[in-house]
């Protein structure tokens, strides 16, 4: 609100439009040199005068009473807030819209769906799904704040030639009992069995085809394996899901698209974008420079690329998309790519609104975690381990605690979920346990003990607060804080607009460390006359922390 303020002002000293001068209006790296700095450098070249020059002809001729100070400096106009003004504004603000501080309506209830998550059946849920779960179901919690309608969609990886790999596998080594008793760790043997010996015996890999046509053709042996072990994949991944919180609108997988791909096949067909390739069906790409995208196979299976043209088309005519969101990792950018413009070129210009949202790899000692190669680490496990931890912790510090468990869980999958979050989206992550369970430093549980010390102080101090008002000396020790308050709202839109949770974990990161270190300076519950703008202090950062926990799919429980 503080920056459109600036920006009016700007815009009307240089005739110049708000949206223009909005864009331009930067955050100061130093505190002291302001809160907002209009950058003079292009205007300069249009007008062949000094930035310098320029800046102070304007920083002279601009005031409003929400600055203490407008003041040119090195090409810029350095803009200072008032900051009891500013405090003051940012404290009530957040005391009336509570959670809803720094939501807005510029989505209009546009819907966007989020396709998220979508682990394979019959492997273990992997590394690369947890990112995109989590960077999803935050993607998706920001454009609601923003006024998105969201439609999550788990588009489960349950069909494929390599099920037909699998229940050839079965057949032949299978135990019936031993995947009983174990049945993902089993699945994933049979299936690493059979590409090594695949590799030796040629005949393997056309069986392994021939299983899967059967499955195709709706073989009711075939089915009923497949669907064995789908829902036992399903299983699992819910008590994951359930630890970590997430729900779908839909788990419509990759078989779901299966009696709606022949449609868009034939209207491929029709529209004459298909042509031969050595006895496959494809869609040429050679004008995109791109190769071409997979229909069918030479014996007629269809592929990952036919059910996402055919989930797509399902998408926008079942909810209407204005865009359709695909949180997955980089490595199939190519794919994404050939989607896009396979649709365009059937004369959907909806397919505009399909975007690919990748993401980095998890990497072990270099490379790309593997599920074939065996050594994998399972996310359950990983997630059991970060809560039990959390446990610990509890049990030594507040063995009293009441929901013990549930702050346990909250704090171990708060952990694992920061810090994945923290990470700038389209990097690798070097895998790290270590890291992953880590709770000091920047991590989700530093970010919760915060917030509940905040809630503790708060508990201790029962006032009842109506419109906190600051003075001048609580303002400016406060200040730190008081500015990365009023920064939430365009930390909230830049990550929305970006596709970017952890601009929202550095940001209570940063929030975090600003009222510790007030924490450690100033006595907040001394009863004098600056408690109440104190405590409203407190109680500002309690509810913004937990909001932007909550935007990242992390819980913040009041006391730890
Ligand atoms: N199951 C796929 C994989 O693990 C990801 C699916 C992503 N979504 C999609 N519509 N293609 O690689």
């Amino acid at each position: 609100m503080y920056k459109s303020i600036a920006a009016e002002l700007v815009a009307e000293a240089l005739n110049k439009s708000t949206e223009e001068t909005t864009k331009m209006i930067e955050r100061p790296k130093q505190l002291q040199h302001g809160d907002y700095a209009f950058p003079c450098f292009a205007l300069a070249k249009e007008k062949r005068q000094s930035p310098q020059y320029i800046a102070s002809e304007l920083a002279e001729s601009l005031s409003n009473p929400a600055f203490s100070a407008i003041e040119a400096m090195g090409g810029y106009v350095n803009f200072t807030l008032h900051k009891e003004h500013a405090g003051s504004h940012v404290l009530q603000t957040i005391q009336q819209q509570q959670a809803a501080y720094g939501s807005s309506t510029v989505g209009q209830k546009e819907l966007v769906t989020i396709d998220l998550s979508s682990p394979n059946i019959a492997k273990p849920f992997s590394m690369g799904h947890l990112r995109s779960t989590v960077i999803g179901s935050s993607i998706g919690l920001l454009l609601e704040k923003q006024g998105y309608q969201v439609v999550r969609i788990n588009h489960v990886g349950d069909w494929g030639t390599q099920f037909g790999k699998l229940i050839c596998a079965y057949e032949k080594w299978g135990d019936e009992a031993k995947v009983r008793r174990n049945t993902i760790p089993e699945l994933l043997k049979l299936y690493i069995r059979f590409h090594e010996e695949a590799a030796q015996n040629e005949q393997l890999d056309q069986e392994g085809r021939d299983w899967f046509r059967k499955l195709e053709q709706g073989d009711a042996y075939a089915k009923k394996l497949w669907r064995w072990f789908r829902d036992v994949s399903m299983e699992e991944f819910g008590r994951v899901y359930e630890l970590m919180g997430v729900t779908f609108d839909s788990d419509a997988g990759e078989a779901f698209y299966n009696d709606k791909m022949d449609r868009v096949v034939k209207e491929l067909e029709q529209k004459g974008l298909l042509s031969l390739s050595e006895g496959a069906q494809v869609v040429e790409l050679n004008t995109y420079n791109l190769p071409p995208s997979l229909i069918k196979k030479k014996d007629g299976a269809t592929l990952y690329a036919t059910r996402d043209l055919a989930a797509a088309i399902y998408r926008k005519e079942t909810y209407n998309f204005s865009r359709s969101l695909y949180v997955v990792g980089h490595e199939q950018n190519l794919h994404f790519q050939q989607l896009k413009i396979v649709l365009m070129k059937m004369g959907y210009d909806w397919a505009d609104g399909i975007t690919h949202i990748p993401f980095g790899m998890v990497l072990q000692d270099g490379k790309k975690m593997s599920t074939r190669k065996g050594k994998l680490v399972l996310l359950d496990k990983v997630l059991e381990q970060a809560i039990q931890l959390a446990d610990d912790n509890i049990s030594k510090k507040n063995p009293n605690l009441i929901h013990k468990e549930e702050v346990a869980r909250q704090v171990g999958v708060g952990a694992v979920l920061f810090h994945d979050l923290k990470q700038e989206r389209i990097h690798d992550i070097d895998f790290s346990l270590e890291d992953m369970l880590r709770v000091e430093g920047e991590t989700g549980p530093y970010v919760q003990y915060t917030h509940a010390r905040a809630c503790t102080l708060l508990a201790k101090s029962e006032m009842n607060l109506t419109s906190p008002e600051i003075d001048k000396d609580t303002a400016a020790e406060a200040w730190p804080i008081l500015s990365q308050l009023l920064q939430f709202p365009e930390a909230v839109t830049y990550a929305a607009a970006n596709y970017d949770p952890s601009r929202i974990a550095k940001y209570v990161i940063d929030l975090a460390q600003a009222f510790n270190s007030y924490y450690g300076k100033v006595r907040i519950l001394e009863e004098d006359e600056k408690l109440a703008a104190r405590i409203g202090i407190v109680t500002a950062v309690k509810t913004v922390l937990a909001e932007g926990l909550r935007l990242l799919g992390i819980g913040a429980p009041k006391q730890m």
